[in-house]
């Protein structure tokens, strides 16, 4: 049975601060809007974009003890309609009253929602784009689905200055229908969201709608497979977390859940208890940016990328999750609290997920001479939230599992995007995915900030290559082969790209904390399936989201230095985020290391994609390396089972 332990509105959980790491609540995103408002006289042309917990020092957070004074304060920021200005703002919400107020000259904010809503309505209710879609047979604009895609840069002079989405059209036949199935191919209108008014509307010419419709919804399907029979998940006794506002304690893993409009899910300072204290592991996890570039270079298809965290705020579209359906099992919800254009708050309820996995055997051993069998289970807890960007959806699911081992995994189902082509012909950039519907090649590519902390401050990072030895007096038989470990000291050497072949890892060390066998206690970054970006050098894709071209990136440890893209990737052209925080070389070695970890997912679409994706999966773990003395699951009892226990 399916249940859920949550806290009420009444519950100190949600109301109260108890850390300096509680994200903003309602009352806190209201007051810190108000206060803005009033103090900087701002009028009903100014959107919010952000409101957020201003996280305190990284210091400020290890010494804190609890039931000290925790100070509040919110990092909050305005785009002004009237003059297309941005301004960043620090609100004291203990003093209440602005810390500081500054204009960020040429930068546009992301687009959102509110934008998404109102931009759809211009589209819609424009002549040109009227007539446009009458000379494809669409009569009625209220069915088409209008999908702003960020404008990007490719220097057009004509966009300089201006917050521009352009946007592209699917009609859907009924209100329930698929709309995918039919790209209004050849149409996009270009609206200025400052204004919000169409620019223009671009016809690249006639390509008929896709004759078939695409639906995947329950009312549509004629029979449901009648095999399936009841699987249920019960913990009669509960699940084996504890949890304290957004505090979580699981067996020995101790670690805080936060929440952000542009990164969503955020895990604060990780440690496993281990002989009697705990230990930091992890200081902050998020995902800092992603984009989706695609591989069609006609029309405005060339056009096709989007950087769906610093572009859109991937948290704010963060969807509820329903237990039984998306969670199942004894599930813990948290919910989001962020906030609109307006400043004012809105709720997220069960935004985050949280519940405990059976993951098959831990470890096992027959010892045969003796008849003696020694099996563990293997359990895990996850931490997840899933998205809803436009046709995409994607999870992030944060596993830890008892042996130490921290596991991201990202899920990618939700719609493909899908493009118009003409009876009969076969598309070189992508794949028909049903009759004269094409979906082009892709890749989806995130960003990890993990902000480590193995054991305390100070990490060196080394890349581990293993290595045939030549052979020689050392490799008489020529069987040899090592792992080499090399150091990474600054960042310019500690930008770099995965090797299979040599089965590559990243170690993050202490080499000021040994354990008992002398080896600096260490956690590896452990790559999985991963790719390099296909688009040229030269192309604007490239400049504009340059953490695809390395895996790795290390940076010293920089409070502000937040997103693999910058502050401000929509519309920018290029540069800002990792190539810039990297540019002095800084040393990386025997410090407070950010490690970033670029993810690619290569997606040449399939048949089996439409009308909806089968849940894909990438990621990557990180995993303890003599962090621990010895296998630190030992203690793990065994189960019981209907013969008695796991061990005979
Ligand atoms: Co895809």
């Amino acid at each position: 049975m399916a249940t859920s332990t949550k806290p009420t509105a009444t519950d100190s959980t949600l109301a109260v601060i108890s850390h300096p790491l509680d994200p903003l609540t309602a009352e806190e995103i209201a007051e810190a809007s108000s206060i803005l408002k009033a103090q900087r006289q701002l009028g009903s042309r100014v959107r919010f974009e952000t409101v957020v917990l201003k996280e305190p020092a990284k210091v400020d957070v290890v010494d804190f003890s609890q039931g000290a004074p925790i100070r509040r304060e919110a990092f909050v920021v305005v785009l002004d309609n009237d003059d297309g200005a941005t301004y960043e703002a620090l609100v004291s919400l203990d003093e209440k009253r602005v810390v500081s107020w500054q204009h960020v000259p040429g930068v546009q904010p992301r687009v959102m929602f509110d934008e998404f809503l109102e931009c759809e309505a211009a589209v819609r209710a424009d002549p040109r784009f009227q007539a446009a879609i009458k000379k494809r047979g669409i009569s009625d604009p209220s069915l088409v689905m209008v999908d702003p895609w960020s404008a990007g840069n490719y220097g057009y002079e004509d966009e300089a200055g201006r917050r521009l989405v352009l946007c592209r059209n699917f009609a859907r036949s009924s209100p329930t229908d698929n709309g995918y199935a039919r790209p209004i191919e050849g149409v996009t209108a270009v609206v200025d969201l400052n204004s919000m008014e169409v620019v223009r509307v671009d016809d690249y010419g006639f390509v008929p709608l896709p004759p078939e419709a695409g639906n995947y919804s329950a009312e549509f399907v004629s029979q449901f497979r009648q095999d399936l029979k009841p699987l249920e998940i019960t913990q009669p006794d509960g699940p084996s977390f504890q949890v304290d506002g957004w505090s979580v304690a699981w067996q020995k893993w101790r670690l805080r859940i936060g929440f952000t409009p542009r990164e969503g899910l955020v895990i604060h300072t990780v440690g496993y208890e281990d002989k009697g204290r705990v230990r930091p592991i992890l200081y902050r996890a998020a995902l800092s940016d992603m984009v989706v570039p695609y591989g069609d270079p006609s029309k405005d298809h060339y056009r096709k990328n989007a950087f769906d965290a610093g572009e859109y705020g991937i948290g704010s579209l963060t969807n509820s999750l329903t237990l039984g359906c998306d969670c199942l099992g004894e599930i813990y919800y948290f919910d989001a609290v962020l906030n609109n254009g307006k400043g004012e708050p809105f709720v997220i309820p069960n935004a985050v997920c949280m519940h405990e996995e059976d993951y098959g055997i831990l470890w096992k051993h027959t010892d045969w001479r003796i008849g003696q069998t020694e099996v563990r289970r293997s359990r895990r807890l996850v931490v997840s939230s899933v998205a809803t960007v436009g046709n995409y959806e994607y999870g992030f699911f944060w596993y830890f599992y008892q042996d130490g081992t921290i596991q991201m995994e990202v899920k990618l189902t939700g719609i493909i995007n899908t493009a118009a082509v003409p009876e009969g012909e076969t598309p070189k950039y992508g794949t028909l995915v049903a009759p004269q519907l094409n979906a082009h090649i892709h890749q989806h590519f995130f960003n990890f900030r993990l902000d480590m902390s193995v054991d305390g401050g100070n990490n060196t990072v080394f890349e581990v290559n293993t290595v045939a030895e030549p052979p020689g007096p050392d490799n008489p038989h020529g069987n040899a082969f090592y792992a080499e470990k090399t150091p990474l000291r600054s960042e310019w050497e500690a930008q770099r790209v995965i090797d299979p072949m040599k089965g590559r890892y990243w170690l993050v060390s202490n080499t000021s904390a040994m354990n008992t066998l002398g080896q600096p206690v260490s956690y590896k970054l452990m790559p999985g399936e991963n790719i390099l970006p296909f688009a040229h050098p030269d192309a604007s894709i490239i400049k504009r989201a340059g953490f695809m071209t390395k895996h790795l990136w290390v940076t010293p440890y920089d409070r502000n230095e937040i997103s693999a893209t910058g502050p401000y990737p929509n519309q920018h052209a290029g540069g800002a985020g990792l190539p810039e925080y990297t540019k002095n070389d800084r040393n990386v070695e025997n410090t407070d290391v950010v490690l970033w970890y670029t993810l690619g997912y290569h997606h040449v679409p399939r048949p089996e994609d439409w009308p909806i994706s089968p849940v894909g999966y990438c990621g990557f773990t990180l995993k303890p390396v003599g962090f621990f003395d010895t296998n630190p699951v030992l203690d793990v009892p065994p189960s019981e089972h209907h013969g008695g226990a796991c061990h005979h």
